[in-house]
């Protein structure tokens, strides 16, 4: 989860966010290199004297000027799409979790086993723990084995929704009348924290979604004792 004075991503719990910051990172350096050139030379511009009168054409330098730009978007554009079609990959999923947007609370279902299906709520401010966080705890947790593949199937009851975890680099839109679909994995135990990131009402903002990894044996222990 985000804390204090963090301006970066968050760390990683997944392979796919690991490479969507590589990308960043990769990304962010290339734009820093035009930028300190660009920069460079248009600082240098005030600081000469050199006029050319008979400057006409200069076939070359716009050779190379139009040409070195497009090169320069493939090495963004290519690493992109990779990313783009390894983040769609599903990679023969062990669970199958639903989760479905309602305004204003997630409700989830783990149709794969004995029909488990509840709501996730906010805790409101005034019936938080002193160890809860604001406006990002909710009462019943999302919980899922860890290293395993999981796929989430996304819908909405109402309106759109998105339920995105950061951390897990998960970002699915929930639409009405739609199923989406994507699958992660989580690479150790913990605790990560989600937003809804669709404008969807109001409350908008009091729909957190919370994932609690658990090694594999304590998750098959939560879902047996879990007959509803
Ligand atoms: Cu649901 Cu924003």
């Amino acid at each position: 989860m985000s804390t204090w004075a963090n301006l970066n991503l968050q760390d990683s719990a997944s392979p796919l966010m690991e490479q969507l910051i590589f990308f960043h990172d990769h990304a962010l350096l290339i734009l820093v290199m035009i930028t300190v050139l660009v920069g460079y030379l248009m600082f240098m511009l005030f600081f000469n004297n050199y006029v050319n009168r008979f400057l006409l054409h200069g076939q070359l330098i716009e050779m190379i000027w139009t040409i070195l730009p497009a090169i320069i978007l493939l090495f963004i554009a290519l690493p992109s799409l990779r990313l783009l079609y390894l983040l769609d990959e599903i990679n023969e999923p062990s669970v199958t979790l639903k989760s479905i947007g309602h305004q204003w609370y997630w409700s989830y279902e783990y149709s794969d086993f004995n029909n488990i299906e509840f709501d996730s709520y906010m805790i409101p401010t005034n019936e938080l723990a002193t160890d809860g966080f604001r406006l990002l705890d909710v009462d019943n947790r999302v919980v899922l084995p860890m290293n395993s593949q999981i796929r989430i199937l996304v819908t909405a009851a109402d309106v759109i929704h998105s339920w995105t975890i950061p951390a897990l680099g998960v970002k699915v839109d929930g639409t009405p009348g739609r199923l989406n679909q994507t699958n992660f994995l989580i690479n150790r135990p913990g605790l990560f924290y989600g937003q809804c990131s669709e404008i969807c009402g109001a409350n908008h903002s009091f729909m957190p979604i919370v994932i609690e990894s658990v090694p594999v044996n304590y998750f098959i222990k939560w879902i047996s004792s879990n007959n509803s």
